[in-house]
């Protein structure tokens, strides 16, 4: 059975990641999205509220379990079972730095693979962080991130937006 798993802050789930897990999940048999719990970051969700978030946006998807970890990935993934790790690659900004994780996984770990999948055009100047920034200056956010998770970061960050 192939398995892979898909790490990251998901600080929140975007359609971008929502896209690349759909994409993901239609070539592995089996697809594990798992958030990082990060003691150096200061996230906007918690690690639980962020895996609730990426279950609700996954319901549908029978292959796609969600997690969390701490720790290395490459340790994770060996945990895991799993050689597979799967990124999202947006544009050439992401590369260097997806590419020293890939390289570093596979020193820690030498039968670990990174698989990049390039982001769909329409999601491809999309982040967490940028979501966060529209937000909190009360932009919309509903072409960013599901109704529901719109409403929890508005919710979070205190945005009042008057029902726009
Ligand atoms: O969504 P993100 O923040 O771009 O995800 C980054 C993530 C979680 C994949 C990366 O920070 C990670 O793998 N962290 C775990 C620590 C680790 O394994 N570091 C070694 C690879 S550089």
């Amino acid at each position: 059975m192939s398995k892979a798993i898909y790490p990251g802050s998901f600080d929140p789930v975007t359609l971008g990641h929502v896209d690349i897990i759909h994409r993901a999940a239609k070539m592995f048999d089996s697809l594990t999205v798992s958030v990082l719990n990060n003691s150096e970051k200061t996230p906007l969700f918690s690690v639980d509220e962020r895996v609730k978030m990426l279950r609700e946006v996954c319901k549908d998807l029978s292959n796609v379990k969600i997690d969390s970890f701490s720790g290395l990935t490459a340790d994770y993934a060996q945990r895991s079972g799993t050689d597979v790790i799967i990124r999202g690659l947006r544009a050439i900004t992401d590369f260097e730095y997806e590419l020293q994780m890939a390289q570093t996984n596979r020193k820690i770990l030498p039968t670990l693979d990174t698989v990049f999948l390039t982001t769909s055009l329409e999601y491809a100047y999309l982040s967490s962080s940028i979501v966060r920034e529209v937000a909190s200056y009360g932009g919309d956010i509903h072409e960013f991130v599901t109704p529901d998770i719109a409403e929890k970061v508005y919710s979070k960050l205190g945005v009042n937006r008057n029902g726009k």
